[in-house]
């Protein structure tokens, strides 16, 4: 449904409030109700909401979207399970839990930058992830397996699909994740303590670019490469990407000449690339990523290398490729 000119406001407000209204039924566990038949006493009932407001609100979704369908004998449940599954749900809360409040922010006049950066809701974004099994970019899992990486640190790792995905594929496998977000940690070790894996998979609640403080040098030694997936794009931003540089020289430092698989994508926002347009996922997402402080990716492969020359890292193989309106890439860096 885009936008397009010339739009009325009506169509605007309309959006807003269903994408406002389908988060808050998230959040306050109607959603997974739905996924059976339920009327809004029912609903009202287990999440103690108005009973009511319940009906107007699943009336207001089920008649401006169909997402959610009223039956004739009054029940309402989520239509087309397959088309809003996990991903649907993840990015609802990702873009609207975790991100909004950035947002929200902006609207007071006295906040500074740092605060409205500052108010990214960490333990919303880390439950969102927590709602997919698979790693962000699962090419990552198979290129590493590919490439017979028994020994990984995962920088960033997020609540461990990748960590997991490769320790149930490969029984010698054993892997280390690093990562800022306590809550991230939490349900990484929940995940990793239900795939029956906590003797092979070790979470570190640590910052990336101080990976000498929380790496010890025995550990250093039995770590054959690095992944970092969506998490480089975060130090974006600024003087010529110089916190992204500075992450990749201490990596460096600490692993010299271990390979380090990143994954992430090119940016579009602001850009004058012609293929802007056809990725509007990608324009939310960067705009996401600006207004929390994390600055927009590179568009190309040039302004990527540009990063990784300035740490004195190597590029050495790249594949590329579009997902969900995302132009992805995994990067081989040579540290
Ligand atoms: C977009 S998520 C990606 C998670 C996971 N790697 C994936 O691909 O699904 C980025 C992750 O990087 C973590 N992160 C951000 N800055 C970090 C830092 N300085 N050190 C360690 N982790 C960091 C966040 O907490 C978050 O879990």
């Amino acid at each position: 449904m885009p936008l397009r000119k010339p739009a009325k406001a009506s169509q605007f407000i309309e959006h807003y409030f269903l994408c406002q209204i389908l988060y808050t039924l998230q959040a306050r566990g109607v959603i997974e109700k739905l996924r059976t038949c339920h009327t809004s006493e029912m609903v009202a009932r287990n999440t103690r909401l108005d009973p009511k407001l319940v009906k107007l609100l699943l009336d207001f979704v089920s008649q401006k979207s169909s997402i959610i369908e009223r039956k004739a004998n009054g029940g309402y449940y989520i239509k087309d399970q397959d088309n809003y599954s996990r991903v649907f749900w993840h990015n609802l809360e990702k873009y609207v839990g975790a991100y909004g409040p950035c947002l929200e922010a902006l609207k007071d006049g006295s906040a500074s930058m740092k605060k409205v950066h500052a108010a990214v809701d960490r333990s919303i974004l880390a439950m969102s992830y927590a709602r997919c099994e698979f790693p962000s970019n699962p090419m990552l899992a198979d290129i590493l397996f590919q490439n017979r990486i028994h020994n990984l640190l995962d920088i960033g790792c997020g609540t461990a699909s990748l960590l997991v995905t490769l320790g149930v594929r490969d029984k010698n496998f054993l892997g280390w994740g690093l990562d800022l977000n306590k809550e991230m940690c939490r349900l990484a070790r929940n995940r990793i303590h239900q795939a029956g894996l906590a003797k092979r998979i070790r979470i570190i609640h640590g910052d990336g670019r101080h990976a000498s403080q929380f790496v010890p040098d025995p550990m250093v030694k039995r770590i054959a490469a690095l992944s970092a997936s969506s998490i480089l794009n975060s130090f974006l931003g600024g003087k010529r990407n110089n916190r992204a540089i500075s992450f990749l020289s201490s990596l460096k430092q600490r692993f010299p000449n271990r390979l380090l698989f990143v994954a992430d994508y090119y940016g579009k926002l602001g850009s004058s690339s012609s293929r802007a347009d056809h990725c509007p996922e990608t324009m939310v997402h960067d705009l996401v990523q600006a207004i929390s402080g994390q600055g927009i990716p590179p568009p190309s492969l040039r302004g990527w290398l540009q990063i990784y020359r300035g740490a004195d890292c190597k590029l050495l193989h790249a594949v590329e490729g579009r997902n969900n309106g995302i132009d992805w890439f995994i990067h081989v860096v040579e540290l």
